[in-house]
């Protein structure tokens, strides 16, 4: 074969091979197949010396045109490739950005206080601040500055879990309610008049039940000041019942007994569910039961450091746990402190 056939054939084989070519190491071996030192084109380089000196100049030219054809070929190989390279990289990192994300699961408050933290928004509107109170509690404070006369059978409204102390300490006990903690409150502000909500864990000795835990939540509501009246704890009633249960609702007092209140009465709010129309839940009376209030007793103003003759006070307890039984229809009051989940995720 002639230096020219083989000069065009390198280069139809060169080009075909070169279109197969599908990635840069498959280029690099095609660059030093005919590219290289001793690739097809030095090989044909090498091949001038053994033509006539009169075909020399010419068929040197066309070697050098099929060298540059190549490396032309060549350099757009490359150039492709490294497009497609780079689409390739592209693809493989694409995301959807139209796919719904992945929820990071987050936790959230639980039921008990979530209803606290509404609680206290409500009386933060009229003026209340929290005052945290403590939990173990000194007995005096649980029922005798309450106004609880010593074995008076006032005591056993409350079953109450004693803590072993020292002989001749005073007796100490888990708090049965948020109320002694009017007496610290007032303790801190007289004679000033004070607005406080007393939220917190309240104890009892109980007999664990779907109705009754022996640990569950209370908030405790006091003012004092110079003109308060019952027709001021009616308004407060009232104003806390239409936020916390719909404008709607109405409340009534019942006739009751506590030592620390005199007058005492049980608050009701008109039944929600039924809208008074009557249905399980109130036990067709178009009432739910939400808890103890009255005017602070002028022992217990006096023990918090009042002048009863200048100041009176009203006050109030109510349950958490109920009022969210009946509000979400749970069956057990066990739920809440079971750690299941399953309950605590459906108040998320
Ligand atoms: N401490 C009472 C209880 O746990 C509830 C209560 C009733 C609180 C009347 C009050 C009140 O402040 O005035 O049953």
């Amino acid at each position: 074969m002639g230096l020219l056939e083989e000069l065009t054939e390198v280069e139809q084989q060169g080009r075909q091979e070169l279109t197969a070519v599908t990635d840069l190491a498959a280029l690099a071996a095609w660059k030093s197949a005919y590219l290289g030192k001793s690739g097809a084109v030095t090989r044909l380089s090498r091949g001038l010396g053994g033509l006539p000196a009169a075909d020399r100049p010419e068929a040197g030219k066309r070697v050098n045109a099929l060298r540059n054809t190549l490396e032309t070929a060549y350099a757009e190989a490359e150039a492709r490739l490294k497009v497609m390279a780079q689409e390739a990289e592209l693809a493989a990192e694409r995301i959807d950005v139209t796919l719904p994300g992945r929820q990071p699961s987050v936790g959230h408050l639980h039921l008990t206080n979530q209803m606290l933290r509404k609680i206290i928004a409500i009386f933060a509107e009229i003026g209340f601040q929290v005052w945290e109170s403590r939990e173990v509690e000194l007995d005096d404070y649980n029922f005798g500055l309450l106004n609880f006369p010593l074995d008076h059978p006032a005591r056993d409204m409350q079953d109450t879990f004693y803590v072993d102390m020292p002989p001749g300490a005073p007796p100490v006990v888990l708090r049965t309610h948020t109320s002694p903690g009017q007496i610290h409150a007032m303790r801190r502000y007289a004679p000033a008049t004070l607005r406080v909500l007393l939220p917190g864990k309240c104890y009892r000795n109980e007999q664990v039940t779907a109705r009754s835990e022996m640990m569950f939540h209370q908030f405790e509501f006091l003012a004092v000041g110079r003109h308060i009246t019952l027709g001021d704890l009616k308004g407060t009633l009232d104003f806390f019942a239409k936020r916390m249960y719909g404008p709607e609702t109405t409340t009534r007092l019942r006739p009751s007994y506590f030592p620390f209140t005199e007058p005492s009465a049980e608050m009701d709010v008109s039944c929600y569910l039924c809208r008074q129309k009557g249905c399980r839940v109130c036990k067709y009376s178009g009432w739910l039961e939400i808890g103890g209030c009255g005017m602070v007793h002028p022992n217990v103003l006096r023990n918090g450091g009042y002048d009863p003759t200048v100041f009176s006070g009203f006050a109030g307890g109510f349950g958490i746990e109920r009022p969210a039984l009946i509000k979400y229809g749970i069956d057990d009051i066990r739920w809440f402190n079971s750690g299941d989940l399953r309950f605590i995720e459906q108040f998320g």
